[in-house]
């Protein structure tokens, strides 16, 4: 898996919303996870989560998009179902990023798409689930960046799974690095 990515939310109101969510990322290898004025207690959610998820994925919360604070140069890119949004297929995914989705009742706040690099949509008749497409994100994430478990082998031209093994990875050339006064 190429870089890092986390995962977040903005306001929040249901339970089954962020359970689903932060076990997806968990699953997909989210190197951490973070909500915005969240409306349900994400911290007593943490005690019955069965998934555990919140035992191996970091948590941050802030109380307004003006805290949130994210590593330095991972780039925020908001998921959000709007006539100007990239289409998912034609984005390139950063190697340092954190995705952030909307509530269930609204969308991003414009606050919040005003600090997004990008904005970015999945293309299809209307929105759906804020866990669904947190999942659709990091699944086309994982086909450019690769899994947990590393790349995987090309698609083969006719339907059915790969008839080439997985090319080893070529490393490129070392540069050498002139020190001072050499030619
Ligand atoms: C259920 S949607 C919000 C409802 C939506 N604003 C409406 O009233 O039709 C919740 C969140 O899921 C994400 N979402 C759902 N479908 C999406 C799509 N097709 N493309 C991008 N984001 C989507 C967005 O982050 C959105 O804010």
């Amino acid at each position: 898996m190429r870089g890092y990515f986390g995962i977040g939310v903005e306001g929040i109101s249901k339970e089954a919303n962020v359970g689903n969510l932060v076990r997806s990322s968990h699953a997909f290898g989210a190197s951490f996870f973070f909500a915005i004025a969240p409306d349900v207690d994400i911290e007593a959610m943490r005690v019955s989560d069965t998934s555990d998820a919140f035992d191996h994925v970091p948590y941050y919360q802030y109380e307004s998009v003006a805290a949130m604070d994210l590593p330095k140069e991972c780039t925020l890119v908001g998921i959000e179902f709007t006539e100007e949004s990239i289409e998912l297929p034609s984005f390139r995914h950063p190697t340092r990023a954190a995705y952030v989705l909307g509530p269930e009742m609204g969308s991003l706040s414009p606050e919040l798409m005003e600090r997004c690099d990008h904005i970015v949509k999945i293309p299809m008749k209307f929105c759906i689930n804020v866990g669904v497409a947190g999942a659709l994100v990091m699944y086309d994430r994982q086909l450019s960046h690769g899994g947990i478990g590393g790349r995987f082998a090309q698609r083969p031209v006719r339907a059915g799974g790969p008839t080439e093994d997985l090319q080893a990875h070529k490393h490129g050339h070392r540069r050498k690095i002139k020190s001072k006064g050499s030619s």
